[in-house]
């Protein structure tokens, strides 16, 4: 099965935000793999493991634009906290049923193309202003 493979358009070059989207999509590619095997392939702990992943990431980028004094942190915020909560109901609903599907992943890959491909770019667009990326 195909994987999914971050565009070049959402790199960064700038701490570790780009290793952390990586680390969060090979971590979805090795979900997905896993999931197409089988719906009792993969356990409700890996879906855990990444939401952890996600929450992590989303506090380091936060405190680095708040450092950077990033304009439009509040609602980059309460974008994180969206992806988060749609995550938890993801998770909920896979913990009901007993059983992780190939969707349910794909509602995380979602979430990691939410913020990776809309909710970021802004901000690589104020570095940039900012000429801290030139
Ligand atoms: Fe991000
Ligand atoms: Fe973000």
């Amino acid at each position: 099965m195909s994987v999914f493979k971050l565009p070049m358009v959402a790199e960064f070059g700038f701490g570790n935000i780009d290793a952390e989207h990586q680390d969060i999509a090979d971590c979805i590619n090795d979900c997905l793999v896993t999931a197409a095997k089988g719906n009792d392939a993969l356990p409700l702990q890996h879906l855990t493991m990444l939401r952890q992943k996600m929450a992590g990431h989303f506090r380091n980028e936060e405190a680095l634009m708040e450092d950077l004094g990033f304009p439009l942190l509040a609602p980059h915020r309460g974008h994180h906290r969206n992806i988060l909560d749609k995550l938890d109901r993801l998770q909920a609903d896979c913990a009901r049923k007993g059983g992780v599907s190939l969707n349910d992943v794909r509602g995380f890959l979602e979430g990691l193309i939410e913020d990776v491909l809309h909710a970021d770019l802004p901000f690589k667009t104020f570095l940039y202003e900012r000429e801290i990326l030139r």
